[in-house]
């Protein structure tokens, strides 16, 4: 345990975290975060269960860390309070925290609902203008430029996963273009986290795909090579998908608010 890096997994409840938790154990001496309840310990693992907004849990959970992978926040469309809270108010206590413990790295669940208002018959790359589909879409726009910003004035690198749609398939049309396994995802973090020199980088995380709209090529050099195909799943959905925008239904949801 005690050569092992030392990272940081928040949101280690949730459908991605858990997983992640799972893969990762193996091969890193975790400390886990979640607001929700995070289980018994198991072999590796140090627990920290408490909300992201709260800069004395912060301080304890990032101290003496090689690197974080940061998966907390609210996923999905949400109220602006809700993303305020969790994705913006959080994700700055966050890296303030490691700021000031000297964490130097850093991997990040942005979203593809970043760009999520360009059509789906554009493809487009990072450089591509971002255009938010939600408030949720702000708040993972937010965390980007504020990732930016520690980098630029700090040098804490980031990469940020513009993650499509990561499932263990895909469950609708629109995976088709989006789906990011979970073995791939693993791959992404794997890399974010051992890779020599990232800066801050931002790119789409999708497994292979015919259909996809997003092209990175910062993924190659990065030395990324997805193992899982959407493509091997085309057979469950017919026709064309009903979609205009990139971002599919969080495009064209009623805001939280308005539901409330
Ligand atoms: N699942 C996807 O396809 C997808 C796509 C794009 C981006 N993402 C991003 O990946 C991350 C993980 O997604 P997921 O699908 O596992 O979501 P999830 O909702 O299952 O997990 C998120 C976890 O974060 C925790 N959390 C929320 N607010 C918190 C706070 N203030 N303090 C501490 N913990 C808090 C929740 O309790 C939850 O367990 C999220 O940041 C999400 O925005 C996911």
């Amino acid at each position: 345990m005690r050569d092992m890096k030392r990272v940081l997994l928040t949101g280690a409840s949730g459908r991605i975290g858990s997983y992640l938790r799972g893969a990762l154990a193996q091969d890193f001496a975790l400390h886990l975060n979640d607001v929700a309840d995070l289980g018994p310990a198991r072999a590796n693992e140090t627990l920290f269960q408490g909300d992201l907004t709260d800069p004395d849990l912060c301080a304890r959970m990032v101290a003496g860390l090689d690197a974080i992978a940061h998966f907390g926040g609210r996923s999905g469309i949400h109220s602006f309070a809700d993303v305020l809270h969790s994705n913006i108010v959080g994700m700055q206590v966050l890296y303030e925290a490691a700021r000031k413990a000297g964490v130097r790295r850093i991997v990040w669940a942005s979203s593809n609902h970043v760009t999520g208002f360009h059509p789906v018959t554009e493809v487009i790359d990072p450089a591509s203008p971002r255009r938010p589909d939600s408030f949720y879409g702000v708040s993972k726009s937010f965390g980007e430029d504020l990732s930016r910003f520690y980098f630029d004035r700090f040098g804490i690198e980031t990469l940020c996963l513009r993650i499509g749609s990561c499932f263990p398939e895909p469950t609708a049309r629109r995976m088709l273009a989006t789906w990011l396994s979970h073995r791939d995802l693993e791959q992404l973090v794997r890399l974010g986290l051992s890779a020599g020199r990232i800066g801050h980088m931002v790119v789409y995380a999708t497994s292979e795909t015919r259909e996809g709209f997003w092209h990175s090529p910062a993924l190659r050099v990065l030395g990324y090579r997805p193992k899982d195909d959407a493509d091997a799943f085309a057979a469950r959905f017919d026709g064309p998908s009903p979609e205009r925008f990139q971002g599919g239904p969080f495009a064209t949801a009623p805001l939280a608010e308005d539901r409330a």
